[in-house]
């Protein structure tokens, strides 16, 4: 499964969430890979050791002057997390987004198109953390992905007004190229019950999403969050005891059960489609005969 993390909003925690759920993950003894879409390569910094060496990043991966002559498998490091790999970003990757909007509409599958088949093979869930943006970045990862999450911030009100943005995008994108993108939940980050605004905002998400589109879990608002990414750590590593650890430990416990859950609606889904179509075909032919009956003129009222 390859999932976008998207906000067009910066700061409502989609690298912390891509990182700190990827990690929680594959402690869980899943095989998990973390793209780094962000040219500010905060997730880079993040997973992969500082001394990694790192010869090819996306920026190799998506140079069309290369042409394809790197493979997905060429730019993607162990990080330093047990069973968990990174395809790093470089800032001069920001440097190719005029080239590839220049190839437009082509360009929209590029990522599709060099990691996808790979990724799905290879790993158990890939993660895409994206620029704070719409541009064609982020359009490549949702015609990549086959499932979405929105990160959302209720420690600010402006967070709510990146939602419709986000969303609309989504649609234009269903509708344009991915029709099997889908979007999975609504996380919802930096909760302070204490605080009015968080009690406000997350009353307002849930007048407009239904329960099901919300993750039950819900993530803290958290110091120990922003000291492990002062150490361009995870929480898992600098404060495994912190309530921000525990609440991202639930969510992959939550992610994973959610995941069961499709896949058994998904075989229900496509049992019961079976069904149907037995029956129908059944009926079709029966009508079918009927009609090449009245029309070759052979009914039982034919003189012989
Ligand atoms: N639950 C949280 N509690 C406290 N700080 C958080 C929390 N989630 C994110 N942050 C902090 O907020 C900032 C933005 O988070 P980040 O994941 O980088 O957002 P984005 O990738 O959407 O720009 C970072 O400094 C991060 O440490
Ligand atoms: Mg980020």
């Amino acid at each position: 499964m390859i999932i976008s993390v998207i906000n067009n909003k910066g700061g409502v925690g989609k690298t912390t969430l891509s990182c700190n759920l990827a990690v929680a993950l594959s402690r869980l003894k899943k095989r998990i890979l973390v793209i780094d879409l962000d040219p500010q390569c905060n997730s880079t910094s993040i997973l992969l050791h500082k001394d990694t060496v790192v010869p090819n990043t996306l920026y190799e991966l998506l140079d069309a002057t290369e042409n394809g002559k790197f493979q997905a498998q060429d730019c993607i490091y162990l990080s330093k997390y047990k069973g968990l790999y990174c395809l790093p970003n470089t800032e001069e990757t920001s440097g190719l987004e005029m080239d590839i909007v220049s190839q437009y509409p082509g360009s929209l599958g590029l990522l599709r198109q060099r990691i996808r088949d790979y990724a799905k093979a290879e790993f158990d869930f890939t993660f895409i953390d994206n620029p704070p943006n719409m541009g064609i970045f982020v359009a490549n990862s949702l015609f990549a992905s086959d499932f979405i999450i929105v990160p959302n911030d209720a420690g600010s009100a402006y967070s709510l007004d990146g939602l419709r943005a986000t969303f609309d995008l989504i649609k234009s994108i269903q509708e344009s190229g991915n029709p099997d993108l889908r979007f999975l939940k609504l996380l919802m980050n930096r909760v302070d019950l204490r605080t009015a605004i968080s009690r406000i905002i997350i009353d307002d998400i849930k007048k407009r999403f239904s329960p099901q589109q919300i993750f039950k879990t819900v993530i803290p608002s958290n110091t120990a969050i922003q000291q492990a990414e002062y150490a361009k750590e995870t929480i898992f590593t600098l404060n495994p005891a912190s309530l921000a650890a525990k609440a991202y430990r639930n969510l992959a416990k939550e992610f994973l059960t959610v995941f069961k859950n499709l896949a058994k609606d998904e075989l229900s889904k496509s049992l019961s489609k079976d069904k149907v179509g037995k029956n129908n075909g059944t009926r079709f032919k029966k009508k079918s005969k009927r009609v090449i009956r009245k029309n070759s003129g052979l009914g039982s009222s034919h003189p012989g």
